[in-house]
Parts: structure tokens; sequence; C-alpha cells
């Protein structure tokens, strides 16, 4: 019996190749035995169902394997679409012919009302797409190549992210693709009803199959598309018409199928059945035939209590007020804030009850740390299983939410391996949630003032991480479609991921606290010690007091010391970290302020030049310092480290140029406000964050 359905099965993949004419015709009712080409994550389940991703981004990325994070599915056999027409010749050799393809889908993710990607069908002249990157790319193109007419690649995407960056129209659109995830034409997702012409709305995510239709017309040079749910009968008007002349696209021979990534939540993109044919209509499915979808989750609760309701007892009764009660409690403990304007945010949003199952509720145990800006829990998301810190910042006013949700959205987007990536968000009353993903080795002040018991990080530890930190910082400042200033570097916001390499976190935060609770009063944010004079002076924050900041932090890496630190011995109970190292480096003996606990295991030459670096980062004059793209330089060693500036503030008396006098005054301040800040709420900020 299962050997009779197995061979129906194989039997339903049909391949006709007629002729000369190179037309081929299949059709795959399921997708079992159908030996289709399939990479990455790609893989035909037990079913016959075709699995286009089956795990998140965030599991792929951390085993640095860039392939699995995209699936790619074709049919087996090249199609050739270019007939030599007799009498064309040429180089173009003869039209690409109308073709026609349909298949049913569903797209089913780990949260009802998420997704973070989507697939599309395509056209491409190679089933290699290994350069082609994941998530918003949806393995069809990379950041260098989107729009190029190389690609000679069409597609239909079925898109439930709106990235802005290419256009998109919502987060629940068909688009037709050509070379580039800019559509040449879109339409959200829906059909017009063959009873009355209204147009129905469809949700790509709603976990239903669906069936679309592509059609090619070469006389017109025309793709028409359409959409309905599965079994229904192909609406008579078409979702979406244009004109697009596939002469100039697709290869001669090309290979047709789907292509999908993952992304930042579970979302898995079933393919049920699919057929093509070159130069006819595309043989139509036999639903009875398709295989089903995996039942996913417990059944509707609403159903259960329709079911005992009827047959209300006292005990019945009892039991759906306890019910009702209990429902009010839990509306209540998950309730959010939502506001219009939220909506264009929509994938980056985490429901409150995804966030509070995932951290226990927030149990202390939980707690990973906390500091100025709120405390950090532990988290593992149901479904995906995946690993995050969550922040909760409390937040007085909305004032400015619109626009730091807007930032934090964007800056979700930055990606570099010297980043924390920022996941999404969530907000309730007063509250700003924020979940990241989680770094197994914590931040990087616990592993430089953890005490007595900590190991000791080596040097070359601590150079990689300089580097990494900078290379995250570069990304940010220069290499970004956006220059984005970080505001709060220290060692407290570098975090360590699962192969000690320092990542940024944090970014953007402090601008939260510049639209303060009270509007009235511009207060500096950061943290004392590393604010630069014109910041504190300001307020204003700029990539060249990020660099300053930066130069605390190599200080404070090299040295093991942090910026500011109170002091019985010194004279006025403080000692100031760059101070010590200019006298270090004055006297010739730079090398000597380097972490006693290393002893004399760390490389001279590499200390010196981390050391010398970070007195020019911390330059009082802004223009003196050095930008990010230098500073990367230095350290890998591409360009030498100038001598520092004649102009730096010498701090012991003599006679001082007008120029260096007003530089004098400015460092004054900043060690003025700098140190006495330190005796309040810094002293907390410095000394608690990460200390967990
Ligand atoms: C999808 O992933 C799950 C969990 O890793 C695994 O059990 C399942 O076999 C995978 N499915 C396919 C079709 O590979
Ligand atoms: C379809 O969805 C759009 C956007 O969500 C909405 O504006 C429109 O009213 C919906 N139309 C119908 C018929 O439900
Ligand atoms: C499409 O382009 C080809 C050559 O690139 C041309 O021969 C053909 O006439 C065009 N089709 C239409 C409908 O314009």
């Amino acid at each position: 019996m299962a050997a009779e359905r197995f061979l129906l099965m194989a039997v339903a993949a049909v391949v006709v190749a007629a002729g000369g004419g190179g037309a081929a015709e299949f059709a795959y009712d399921g997708f079992r035995g159908a030996g289709l080409s399939l990479d990455g994550m790609a893989a035909v389940t037990p079913a016959g169902l075709l699995l286009l991703t089956n795990d998140t981004n965030m599991a792929s990325s951390q085993q640095n394997d860039t392939a699995m994070s995209k699936g790619h599915a074709f049919h087996p056999v090249p199609v050739r679409f270019r007939r030599a027409a007799p009498g064309a010749g040429g180089a173009a050799g003869g039209e690409v012919p109308s073709f026609s393809t349909t298949f049913v889908f569903a797209i089913v993710s780990e949260f009802l009302d998420l997704s973070t990607s989507g697939f599309a069908f395509l056209v491409a002249p190679t089933t290699d797409l290994s350069p082609a990157m994941p998530q918003q790319y949806l393995g069809l193109f990379n950041s260098t190549d989107n729009g190029d007419p190389r690609n000679r690649v069409f597609a239909v995407e079925l898109d439930t992210v709106r990235n802005p960056e290419f256009a998109d129209i919502n987060n629940n659109h068909i688009g037709v693709d050509v070379n580039s995830l800019n559509s040449s034409a879109a339409a959200p997702a829906g059909y017009y009803d063959d009873a009355d012409g209204a147009f129905r709305n469809l949700s790509l995510i709603s976990r239903e199959p669906m069936q679309v239709w592509v059609d090619y017309d070469a006389a017109t040079a025309a793709v028409t598309v359409a959409m309905a749910p599965a079994r229904r009968p192909r609406p008579k008007r078409p979702l979406l018409s244009t004109n697009v002349n596939l002469s100039a696209v697709i290869a001669g021979t090309a290979y047709v199928g789907f292509s999908s990534a993952s992304s930042i939540v579970l979302v898995k993109h079933y393919v049920l059945g699919w057929s093509f044919s070159l130069g006819g209509e595309a043989p139509a499915l036999d639903y009875a035939m398709l295989p089903r979808l995996p039942r996913i989750g417990p059944k509707p609760r609403s159903k259960a209590l329709a079911v005992a309701l009827p047959i209300a007892t006292t005990a019945t009764v009892l039991a759906a007020v306890a019910v009702g009660f209990f429902l009010l409690r839990r509306r209540r403990r998950y309730a959010e804030l939502r506001e219009d304007w939220e909506m264009e945010f929509g994938p980056h949003r985490f429901a409150y009850k995804d966030l509070y199952d995932a951290t226990d509720g927030f149990k202390d145990r939980r707690l990973l740390g906390a500091g100025g800006f709120g405390r950090v829990y532990r988290g593992v998301l149901p479904g995906s299983r995946t690993e995050v810190a969550v922040k909760k910042v409390s937040h007085g006013s909305r004032q400015g939410m619109k626009e730091f949700v807007a930032e934090v959205v964007s800056i979700g987007r930055l990606r570099h391996r010297n980043l924390v990536p920022l996941l999404g968000y969530c907000r309730r009353k007063g509250e700003l949630l924020l979940v990241y993903d989680y770094m197994p080795n914590g931040s990087l002040d616990r592993h430089l003032h953890g005490g007595a018991g900590e190991p000791v990080l080596v040097w070359a530890r601590r150079l990689h991480i300089i580097r990494g930190v900078a290379a995250g910082l570069l990304y940010m400042h220069e290499d970004w479609e956006k220059v984005v200033v970080h505001r709060d570097i220290k060692a407290s916001n570098v975090l360590l991921d699962g192969e000690m390499n320092g990542r940024l976190g944090d970014f953007g935060l402090a601008r939260l606290h510049d639209h303060g609770d009270d509007a009235h009063t511009t207060r500096v944010v950061g943290t004392m010690g590393y604010l630069a004079p014109e910041l504190v002076r300001t307020g204003r924050a700029t990539t060249r007091s990020d660099v300053f900041a930066f130069g605390a932090f190599v200080l404070e890496v090299a040295c093991g010391r942090r910026p500011i630190e109170e002091e019985e011995e010194e004279e006025d109970g403080r000692f100031v970290l760059v101070e010590w190292v200019l006298g270090h480096w004055r006297e010739g003996s730079i090398a000597g302020a380097v972490d006693a606990r290393l002893g004399s295991e760390f490389d001279a030459a590499e200390a010196d030049l981390v050391l010398r670096l970070g007195l020019a980062c911390l330059h009082p004059s802004p223009a003196a310092r050095p930008s990010m793209r230098q500073v990367t330089q230095y350290l890998d060693g591409s360009a030498p480290l100038p001598e520092l500036p004649a102009t730096y503030v010498a701090f012991e008396g003599g006679e001082k140029h007008q120029h260096q006098q007003a530089l004098f005054d400015s460092w004054s301040v900043w060690r003025t406000t700098s140190t006495a800040a330190m005796s309040f709420a810094t002293m907390s900020d410095i000394g608690i964050s990460g200390g967990r």
C-alpha cells in the first residue's frame, strides 16, 4: 500500500521534453522522490512537502555558515528557454517564449503575527546562488549585485517584510523582480473575487495554503500574477500585470525553482505542489494528492469552550468564571502599548507575552545585569529556542518615543560581527523592552574588573577585542548607509560572544535619555570619564566624541583600570587613567602603564602602539583625534601611528601658547566635571552594569 502510494507520488512528477523545441513541462503534486536540486536549508519532508527554511538566521550565524541560512530548490533539469528561431541568428539566439507556472505554498511562522522574511519563485542562469545573502535578500542577491542586469534573474517574491531600502509597498505583498529586489511591480497579497469583483486581502503568514499563478506572455511581453486560497479556481482578474520583456533577462538555458532565507524568527516556507510549462499553460495541480501541512500547536482554546458551555453545570459555570478571572489577569499581565505609528515597525515588534514567557516572567534568577539604563534578563524565545537578552528600560514619557523606535528599528538592521544584533523591541506603559542576541561570555567589564576569582585576560585577547570594537565602530561611523554615533562606548557595553570576539552593544540607547523624562534639562548622557570635553560643554555627540570614548576604552582594556577611580592615596582622591598613562609616556616608559596583572606577558611594541593610540583618541581637541578608519589602519599596521601631536595638553606648569591654553582649559573643565560627577549616580553606572 505504502509502496503503491510512493509510486504514485513519484509518477506525479512528469517531465516532458518535446522534441527539438526544448519545451519543458512538469508537475509535482508533492515532492517525494522528485529529485529536486536542493541546497542550504531546503529539504523535502517525509510527507513530501518542500521545506525551504527550517532554522533561524541566528542559529546559522552562530554556526558561522551563511550557506545554511538560505535554501534553494530547483527542478533538476535546466529549461531551454531560447529556441534557435529560424533565421533569427545573432547573439540573442531568439526570444524567450511564453511560459506558465503555478504553486501552492504556506508560510508558518513561530509567531502568529510576525514573520521576518519571505520567499520567491525564480528563474536563474545557475543553481549556485552562494554569493546571495539571507534575510531581506531572500537568498536571491547581495548588497553588491542587487539591481545588476548581469544577474539574469527573474523572480516573483512573496514578501512579508516592508524593507524601505527596496521600496517595498507593505509587509504583505507579491512583487515581480527583475535582477533586483526593488520590484518592477508589486501588489498587496489578495485576489479579486469572481463573484462580486471585490478585492479580498490574504495574509501571507496566515499559515493557510494559498496558490499563486505566474504567466509570461511573449507576444505582449507581459507578466501576470494571480493568487487565491488553495483549492479555489484561479481568479479571472489577475492581482497584477506588468510589462517586462524577459527576452532581455532570462538566459538561454536556465533553472526554475524557489529561493528563501532564514531571518531572526523561525519561519517555515512550505511548497506543497508546483507545475511549470514552457510554451503552454502550467498543468493543474491535483489537490487530493498534495501533502498535508503538519498541524501547528494546540487546538484553539475557543473551540474547547464552545463545547463545554452547552453542558454547563454549576461546576462548569464556576470553571468558566475562573477562566474569566484568569483571562483578565492574563490580559493585565501581558498588556502592552501599541500605537498606530508602530504599524510599519511590525516585524520588529515582539509580543510582551513571548518575552515574558522567554524570561520566566522576568525572574531575578534570569537577571544578567543592571545598570544606568535598565535591567537585562536572559531568555529563550518559545519556538525557535533562540537565546536572547531582554533589556528593560523604564521610560517616563512618550516624548520622542516614535523617533526613538524608528531609530532602534533602523539600527536593528546594522549587521556586523562586532556589534550585538538587536532583534526587536516591545513597549509597555512606561517601559521599553529591547531584544538582543544573547552573548554567552558576558560583558568585558566583568572580565577586566571581575576581581580576584576571574582569570586575567591575556594580552593577545585584549588586542583582539580592541581591534574588533574598532571594526564595529568603523562600520557604524563610515561603512553603513547612515552615520550612527554610539554615544556610550565603555567596557560594560562591550560583550563577548561565544568565540570571545568583542561586540558593541546598546547602540543608540543613550539617545533615549536624550529625549529624557524632563525635556527642559538637556542631560548629558554617557558615562563620565568617557565623555569628551566638547560633549560635556555642548551636549552634542559626534563620531569624534565616540573616538574619545574609544580612547578611554582602549586604555581601560590595556591597563585594566577604569578611566576614573576613587583612590585614597591620590591627592584629590581620584585616579585619572589618561593622566597616569600620559605621565608614563612623558617619562618614555609608556609600556609601564600596562595592566600589572599581566606581568611581562605582553608584546611591548603592541602595547606601545595601543597606549599611544588611546592617548591620540583622547586628545582634548576633537579635530586632532584620528577617525575610526585611521584607528583601524594604525591597529592593523597598514599605516604608521603619528607621534602624539605637540599640542597635546601638558598638565605641568610652564608657558602655554594661546591654543594650548584653550585646550588646557577645556581639559580642566573635563577633569573637574568628570571627577566631580564620580561622587554620585555614575558610580553605580560604572560599578554595577554588567557586573553580575
Ligand atoms: C527541521 O528542523 C527540525 C529541528 O532541527 C528537525 O527535527 C526536522 O527534521 C527538520 N526538518 C527537515 C525537513 O529537515
Ligand atoms: C485590506 O488590507 C488593507 C491594509 O491592511 C486595508 O486597508 C483594507 O481595508 C483591507 N481590505 C479589505 C477588503 O479587507
Ligand atoms: C522582446 O525583445 C526581443 C529582443 O530582445 C524582441 O525581438 C521582441 O520583439 C520583444 N518583444 C516585444 C513584445 O516587444
